[in-house]
């Protein structure tokens, strides 16, 4: 594998994640792929032969977020770092379980929290963190109160971990998308099935943004790969929602 520009992906394996590998790796970088179910990530290994590994991580579990880091650095130097992994859970106050809070936490903030602060002092020098949160920080909807609450953990998480990257110039900001048509937008609501409601939602939903539509996951990666590479900008967030927050 490459040795230089080789970044860790978590979520590599669908929506945002994909597209921000397939665009890192079509400028020429390496991607560490942290995920479980990685059909899509063999199609860019053959595609880009030598540049992708993939590491099988279950970051619901503590145990395997701790030692994600540890691995990946057991084949090289990490250059970057992209958190995507990331679920919600659609529920309406009063009907959310102790497992659904717990594993939302997990996997949306606690596991990047611990890569992140492994890789403040194992990142080299230069380098930078991209965390993906979301408007549902800002503006939550009824169904969103523990994912809502993640992102919005998350992204203080983002200050205190640029703060402590400054003194090695590694950069730390967050990607904040709207809705974005992805399998985690078009999962079933509660109530929903059948394709053409879903179809509906998202429609719908495109209409809430400011410029009409849902946007796209090579739309968000866009921003991600900006802020891997913007010299002087750290600790921000960067809304990529067409105009969700304006509307
Ligand atoms: N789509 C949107 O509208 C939207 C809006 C704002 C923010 N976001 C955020 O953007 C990020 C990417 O979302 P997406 O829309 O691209 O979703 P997606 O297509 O459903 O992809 C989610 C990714 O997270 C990984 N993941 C989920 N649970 C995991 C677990 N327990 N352990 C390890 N990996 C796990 C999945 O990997 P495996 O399936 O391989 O485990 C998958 O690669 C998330 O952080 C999400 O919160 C999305």
């Amino acid at each position: 594998m490459t040795q230089s520009n080789r970044i860790l992906v978590t979520g590599a394996t669908s929506g945002i994640g994909f597209a921000v590998a397939s665009a890192l790796l079509a400028e020429g970088r390496s991607v560490v792929a942290v995920g479980r179910h990685f059909e899509k990530v063999h199609e860019l290994s053959a595609r880009y032969p030598g540049r992708v590994e993939m590491l099988h991580a279950a970051l619901e579990d503590s145990g395997d977020a701790r030692f994600v880091v540890q691995r990946a650095l057991k084949t090289g130097p990490l250059h970057g770092f992209v958190s995507a992994a990331g679920f919600a859970h659609h529920e309406l106050m009063g009907a959310i379980s102790e497992r659904s809070f717990r594993e939302q936490f997990e996997v949306n903030t606690f596991a990047p929290m611990r890569i992140g602060e492994e890789l403040v002092a194992k990142l080299e020098v230069g380098s930078a963190m991209v965390f993906l949160t979301s408007t549902l920080a800002h503006r939550p909807v009824p169904t969103s109160y523990v994912y809502s609450a993640t992102k919005a953990a998350l992204l203080s998480a983002v200050k205190s971990l640029a703060l402590a990257g400054a003194p090695r110039m590694v950069r730390v900001n967050a990607v904040s998308p709207g809705v974005v048509d992805t399998p985690m937008a078009r999962a079933p609501r509660p109530g929903e099935s059948g394709e053409e409601v879903i179809a509906a939602r998202m429609t719908a939903l495109g209409k809430l943004h400011a410029l009409g539509r849902v946007g796209a996951a090579t739309e968000v990666a866009d921003a991600v790969l900006y802020l891997l590479s913007a010299p002087w900008t750290t600790g921000s967030e960067l809304v990529v929602d067409g105009g969700l927050l304006l509307a």
